[in-house]
């Protein structure tokens, strides 16, 4: 289809697949369009399309997925473009401590990361950011790889947030679904209708690492890139999870991928102290902000998350190689930055 501006010479063709249209400028194009669709790399994830006409719109290669309702539709990568807006308004992350470190809560079009091993309180982090947010009275949207909705919803309710509650009310959406369930396209098409659908305020992603076995590597460096700049152009929080490789700790492939594009990371680490697990908290980074470096100790209870006292003496828990410090090697240490 051929669609002409009558004042500017620009021309719009559209290819009948969404997502992907050339434009011309000055006229239509005189060579023949051609369309060429392969695979690259993995079979059935990427879509090599190449036109060969005046004013190319579009080139490279792209994700693409097959919808019943819909045909093939490119997951379009060029939303990355570094526009967005950004806000100073800050939001609640549902802990006032965690609020405190952040220097007054998180930018309210920021993307947080938070990254632990397994059982160090992710979900729920995930789950206080939702409670924050529905008592400030916004949308919520969570979803949900790793747990089913009964066992979220049970786990919620153990550290005083009823789930439940809030999505009668309407502050709340969870979607729960297998990784398996879907190829990493249809997954994104699927958060990306829920979001288009809810209008969240906020949403949460728990855990994105759970999604990395469902595709190839670049497939889901691809996925990461343009969940994220979805997230980013509606200009509200998103929080994402990731599983650390190891229970010291330890970059993730999820990691690796996001920590570029986040504007926040959230470490939470085991501590190994006198026979004991503990945990501890830290903000990595925190992009346009104020915020502190301590490694504060984490606890949690049938209230929640708590955000203790920084934890002294003590060097290598990000390294997961903790080891005490005796006094004098703590007064050395400190007194080497002092002027
Ligand atoms: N009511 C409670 N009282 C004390 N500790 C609790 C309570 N509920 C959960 N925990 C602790 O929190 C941990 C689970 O937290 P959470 O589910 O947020 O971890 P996670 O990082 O999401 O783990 P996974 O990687 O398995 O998803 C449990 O292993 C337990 O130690
Ligand atoms: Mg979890």
């Amino acid at each position: 289809m051929f669609t002409e501006n009558a004042k500017t010479p620009v021309v719009t063709l559209s290819t009948g697949i969404e997502g992907f249209d050339l434009i011309s400028q000055g006229g239509l194009p005189k060579k023949r369009t051609t369309l060429i669709a392969g695979t690259v790399g993995s079979a059935k994830t990427v879509f090599a399309a190449q036109f060969l006409a005046e004013g190319i719109r579009k080139k490279g290669a792209y994700p693409f997925t097959v919808l019943p309702d819909r045909g093939i539709i490119i997951i379009p990568l060029s939303a990355i473009e570094l526009k967005q807006r950004s806000s100073d308004m800050r939001v609640p992350s549902g802990s006032p401590e965690l609020d405190r470190m952040c220097g007054g809560g998180f930018f309210r079009d920021s993307l947080i990361l938070v990254s632990g091993a397994t059982g160090c309180g992710k979900t729920l982090m995930t789950a206080e950011f939702i409670g924050g947010g529905a008592k400030a009275g916004e949308k919520c949207l969570l979803f949900a790889y790793e747990e089913s909705r009964e066992q979220l919803i049970r786990n919620a309710n153990g550290w005083g947030i009823d789930f439940e509650n809030l999505e009668e009310r309407g502050r709340l959406r969870v979607v729960c679904a297998y990784p398996e369930s879907a190829g990493l396209e249809d997954h994104l098409i699927q958060i990306k209708r829920e979001i288009d659908n809810f209008k969240p305020d906020r949403v949460a992603v728990d855990s994105v690492s759970a999604l990395e076995r469902v595709g190839t590597n670049r497939g889901f460096r691809e996925f990461i890139i343009s969940l994220a700049s979805f997230v980013k152009h509606r200009e509200i929080p998103g929080m994402f999870t990731a599983t650390t490789a190891t229970l010291m700790g330890g970059p993730s492939v999820t990691e690796s991928h996001f920590s570029s594009i986040t504007d926040t990371i959230i470490l939470l680490r085991y501590v190994e102290m006198l026979g004991e697990m503990r945990r501890g908290v830290t903000v990595l980074k925190m992009r346009g902000s104020m915020h502190e470096k301590d490694i504060r100790e984490f606890t949690i209870d049938g209230k929640g998350m708590h955000i203790d006292k920084p934890f002294r003496n003590i060097v290598g828990i990000l390294t997961g190689k903790p080891e005490y410090l005796n006094v004098e090697s703590a007064d050395r240490l400190s007194g080497m930055f002092r002027e």
